[in-house]
């Protein structure tokens, strides 16, 4: 009798685990120890190269391959950010109609941006990476964390912000709380994806010290301290290169230098060639049209590699890439069988939102409202009704429920309150690539709307934008506050100048007029199934303000670094030839008055910052600068505010933004207290990154140090020096 060699029978046993173990639709699947480098590579050898492609193409809209006969099952992907994706039918974009799939709606991307929160951006990850284990996904498509280089830009709901530092700072562990349910996070779209306008054949351009200085850190930030599993590449080229078949950003930054070790996906129909692909640093091709054999990683490559266009060792790499990731999530032991809408994500879709929202102005302190002061309130406006869930082009989510502004009004004051609701404006409806008319108020709405202002003894006017009107695939146009909006705004604010507006929206508007006119004015986004109860309470006090503008609103379109430069939208080429100025970097640089600025949010208290200490005077290389203020909550009110900490460069020899933020830290503080607040700032963190030796490099010499409330309402400063 043979003896079977040990070696020979590795592999079949590590099989006969895998097809014991996994049980596509059932939970808590356990499987054996180890499943290590080892089994991968056990498991490369035992398959054929038609069972190697089939990992790396899509099986469905949202599936990638499995090879059953392995026990190896197909990824399973959900779309985040703003919560787990209804399911689909298989292989199209309409809807499964299944009746199980409803989710928590979970603030939108530049809400969340808003809290300057890191524990809330991990609590909604764990929040969404247990919801999409509930619906047994495998890699959730979130977070999404392009920088807003345009206030134009349809997406700017779902990204985070116009910085590096405060994208860095929430996209690290949203990535971290989604992984911690065993659910690979997707971190999209890399890279410089900053416009829908042409967004699948626009070439960017921009420099090498802007990308790595503002394009890069968050996406460096999120596969190095983050540990992504997955990565999608974004649509658009980058310097001649489609960037799903980009050997400079796939093969160079992120494998290379950045040490990634997770896979590549491209975006849906992101894929444009075979062996380019392949080469180039993509693992797996998604949402091609087409038969699934027909796709560029289906067929094609399995011909390019007979044909010796492309070595097999090329794919045995991507095969092992894919299967790192399914050892840590379809493939892992006891993961956690999920669930949705618990009242733990219900409460931080809450929390979100309540510290998401930004009071712009409290000129005559009628807020927050005080009880018995008021007999009757006119809530006016669409925006009042409207849920955000879902609408436009993309991703949205069937929330199991949407509390709208006037529900969340009426369970707060209806009781002893006359609540009298009129519509006010109707939206248009868009029709894609259609310039709409001029767009006019209806005079019956408009009348009702102001028959229930003069009636009431306050008025809440909700305006702002909706889903289709800020949609993913198309870029606004404008600034301009659709649907005639500010007429209605005008027309209201001549009966009732007190009126309080409360503008909901997801990137920057034009607000001059409401601005200089109006007393009172709140901001809201798209947030989520708690949204208006979150409303509801800061209105009534129950939370203070807290929230912080992630980006800066121009005054006009034109003080705009990408639109002051006319590289927006560009033709066949976006060139960023503002380089490292964007957002309030240009603002700052170029001596421009914004209309708000970056950082910018009210509190219903004051808070005043004593003069920064630091721990030493003189830093070297290496070395933490520690920066510590007091904060004193001067008000009536308990409040949370966000301290932020800028870093000027008083003696560059190079060319610097005037400031930069480099660490913020948000405290809550009693009424008439202190807190004091420390944060670290690594000097390495105050390089520069220079063109000519590709490397970053710290500029000795003095710095300021800046504790602010906004990025323009500085407060305290201390210098610093770095030899
Ligand atoms: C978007 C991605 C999304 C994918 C799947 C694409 O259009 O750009 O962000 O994850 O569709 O829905």
């Amino acid at each position: 009798m043979n003896i079977i060699p040990y070696r020979t029978l590795l592999p079949a046993f590590l099989v006969f685990i895998l097809c014991s173990a996994y049980q596509p639709g059932k939970k808590a699947v356990t499987l054996p120890k180890p499943v290590s480098a080892k089994s991968i590579d056990s498991l490369v050898k035992a398959m054929t190269l038609e069972e190697k492609i089939a990992l790396l193409h899509g099986s469905g809209m949202f599936f990638s391959g499995g090879v059953s006969r392995l026990g190896i099952p197909e990824l399973t992907y959900a779309d985040g950010p703003l919560g787990i994706r209804e399911e689909g039918e298989r292989a199209t974009w309409n809807s499964a109609k299944w009746t199980t799939d409803s989710a928590t709606f979970f603030p939108n991307g530049s809400a969340l941006a808003a809290t300057w929160n890191p524990e809330l951006a991990y609590r909604y990850g764990a929040a969404m990476g247990e919801e999409a284990r509930a619906r047994k996904k495998d890699i959730l498509l979130a977070p999404a964390i392009n920088i807003t280089r345009t206030p134009l830009n349809g997406r700017t709901f779902e990204y985070l912000s116009e910085d590096p530092f405060l994208n860095t700072l929430l996209a690290v562990p949203s990535v971290k709380g989604i992984q911690s349910q065993d659910v690979a996070a997707c971190v999209k779209h890399f890279a410089v994806n900053n416009q829908e306008t042409n967004r699948g054949t626009v070439n960017v351009e921009v420099s090498e010290r802007a990308l790595r200085e503002i394009y890069f850190p968050a996406f460096k930030a999120s596969v190095q301290d983050g540990n992504a599993y997955t990565l999608m590449a974004a649509y658009n080229k980058f310097r001649g290169e489609y960037c799903a078949e980009s050997d400079y950003l796939l093969n160079k930054v992120l494998r290379k230098e950045w040490g990634f070790k997770g896979l590549v996906m491209s975006d849906w129909s992101g894929t444009h060639s075979t062996v380019n692909s392949a080469k180039y640093g993509l693992d797996i091709e998604m949402g091609s049209d087409g038969p699934f054999e027909s796709w560029f990683f289906a067929k094609p490559l399995l011909d390019s590699v007979k044909t010796g266009k492309v070595d097999v060792k090329l794919i045995d790499e991507k095969v092992r890439n894919i299967l790192g990731v399914m050892l840590q999530t379809s493939m892992k032991r006891n993961r956690p069988a999920g669930s949705l809408n618990t009242p733990a994500h219900v409460k931080t879709a809450y929390d979100i939102a309540a510290e998401s929202i930004v009071l712009l102005k409290n000129e005559t302190k009628l807020l927050p409202l005080k009880a018995g002061t008021f007999k009757s309130i006119a809530v006016i406006g669409d925006n009042a009704t409207k849920t955000f869930a879902r609408g436009g082009f993309g991703a949205g989510v069937k929330a199991r429920y949407e509390v709208t502004i006037l529900e969340g009004i009426k369970s707060k004051f209806g009781k002893n309150t006359a609540i009298n609701y009129a519509r006010g404006y109707a939206p248009a409806r868009i029709v894609r690539g259609q310039t709409p008319a001029a767009p006019k108020l209806d005079s019956t709405l408009l009348r009702e709307a102001l028959a229930a202002v003069k009636s009431s003894d306050i008025t809440i006017l909700c305006i702002g934008s909706n889903r289709e009107y800020e949609t993913e695939a198309t870029d606004r146009t404008n600034l301009t506050l659709p649907y005639a909006q500010q007429a209605l705004v005008d027309a209201v604010t001549a009966i009732n100048p007190n009126v309080i507006v409360l503008v909901v929206a997801a990137a920057p508007y034009d607000l001059n007029q409401i601005k200089q006119v109006n007393r009172t004015v709140l901001w809201s986004w798209f947030n989520g199934s708690e949204n208006g109860n979150a409303v509801a309470d800061v209105l009534s006090g129950k939370i203070n303000p807290s929230g912080k503008m992630p980006f800066t609103f121009p005054k006009k379109l034109e003080d705009s670094p990408a639109h002051a430069l006319n590289t927006f939208p560009g033709d066949a080429n976006a060139d960023y030839k503002e380089g490292i100025l964007v957002g309030y970097r240009w603002f700052d640089t170029k001596k421009i008055d914004p209309l708000y600025c970056f950082g910018y949010g009210l509190s219903y208290t004051n808070f005043s910052y004593a003069p920064i200490s630091t721990n030493k005077k003189v830093y070297h290389k290496g070395e933490k600068i520690t920066a510590t203020i007091k904060i004193k909550n001067t008000g009536r009110y308990a409040g949370k505010e966000t301290v932020q900490f800028y870093v000027s460069d008083l003696n560059s020899k190079v060319f610097k933004a005037e400031k930069q933020l480099k660490a913020f830290n948000k405290i809550s503080i009693s009424p008439g207290k202190e807190a004091t607040v420390s944060v670290n700032i690594k000097v390495d963190d105050l390089a520069y990154f220079d063109e000519k030796t590709n490397t970053w490099i710290v500029e000795p010499g003095n710095y300021k140090l800046i504790a602010a409330s906004s990025s323009k309402d500085l407060r305290q400063s201390a210098v610093i020096s770095v030899k």
